[in-house]
C-alpha cells in the first residue's frame, strides 16, 4: 500500500451493512486504515429535539454539518491530524471535547449520506455504495432500535416511514450514482475480497 492517503466512501442506506463493511476493511488493514463516520459531524439538536420522529430530522443533509467534514477530508489529505467532534446520541448534542483523529494510509468514511454531497465527492478516491431492499434495512433498524437502544416498536415504524424512508429516496438512493462499486448482500464477502485485493 502507498503511503498517501487514500479516502474510500462507504454509503449507503441505514441497515444496509456499511458499518459491517467499513469493519471488515478496518480488520483486514489493521494499524493502516481507520473508520471516519459521518453520524460524528452531526450539528447539535438538543435545543430542537422532542421525540423520534419529531421536529429533527436526522436522515436529512441540514442535520449535519458536511462543511466540517469536506475541511476534515482535505486536511487529512495533506497529512495533518484532525479533531473529530463527538456527538452523544443520548442527549442530541456535540460535547464539549473532540477525538484526535491522525491521518492514516486508508480512511474509510461511512455515512448514509456521504456520497449525496457534491463538496465531499473530489475528496474521495474510491465511492463503495452497500445496497440493500428496504424491507431488509427496515427489519434490520427494527431489531437494532428495539434490542439495543430501548426504542419501541411503533416509535421505529413512525421515524422510519416518516423520515428515513423519504430521504432515502430523495438522498441515499440517487447518490448510488455516484458509485464505482455497489455491495449487495449476495455479492458481500465477494466484494470484500475485490476490495482488499484493489486497496492491497
Ligand atoms: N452481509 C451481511 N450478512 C448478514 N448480516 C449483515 C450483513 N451486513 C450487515 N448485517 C447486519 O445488519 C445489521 C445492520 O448492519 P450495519 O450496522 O452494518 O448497517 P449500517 O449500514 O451501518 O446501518 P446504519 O446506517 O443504521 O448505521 C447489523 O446487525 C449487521 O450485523
Ligand atoms: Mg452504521
Amino acid at each position: 500500500m502507498s503511503c498517501k492517503t487514500k479516502i474510500i466512501a462507504i454509503a449507503g442506506g441505514s441497515g444496509s451493512g456499511k458499518t459491517t463493511f467499513a469493519r471488515r476493511l478496518d480488520q483486514h488493514f489493521g494499524q493502516c486504515s481507520r473508520i471516519l463516520l459521518q453520524d460524528s459531524y452531526y450539528i447539535d439538536q438538543s435545543a430542537k429535539f422532542d421525540f423520534d420522529g419529531g421536529s429533527v430530522n436526522f436522515d436529512h443533509p441540514s442535520a449535519l454539518d458536511f462543511d466540517l467534514l469536506a475541511t476534515h477530508l482535505e486536511e487529512l489529505k495533506n497529512g495533518k491530524t484532525i479533531d473529530v467532534p463527538i456527538y452523544d446520541f443520548a442527549t442530541h448534542s456535540r460535547q464539549k471535547e473532540v477525538e484526535k483523529f491522525d491521518p492514516c494510509e486508508l480512511v474509510l468514511v461511512d455515512g448514509i449520506l456521504i456520497l449525496s454531497q457534491e463538496q465531499l465527492l473530489p475528496h474521495f478516491d474510491i465511492n463503495i455504495y452497500v445496497d440493500a431492499h428496504e424491507d431488509l434495512r427496515f427489519d434490520r433498524r427494527l431489531r437494532r432500535d428495539v434490542e439495543e437502544r430501548g426504542r419501541t416498536e411503533e416509535g421505529v415504524r413512525n421515524q422510519f416511514f416518516k423520515q428515513v424512508k423519504p430521504m432515502h429516496d430523495q438522498f441515499v438512493e440517487p447518490s448510488k450514482g455516484h458509485a464505482h462499486h455497489i455491495v449487495d448482500p449476495e455479492n458481500f464477502d465477494e466484494m470484500l475480497e475485490k476490495m482488499i485485493d484493489l486497496l492491497s
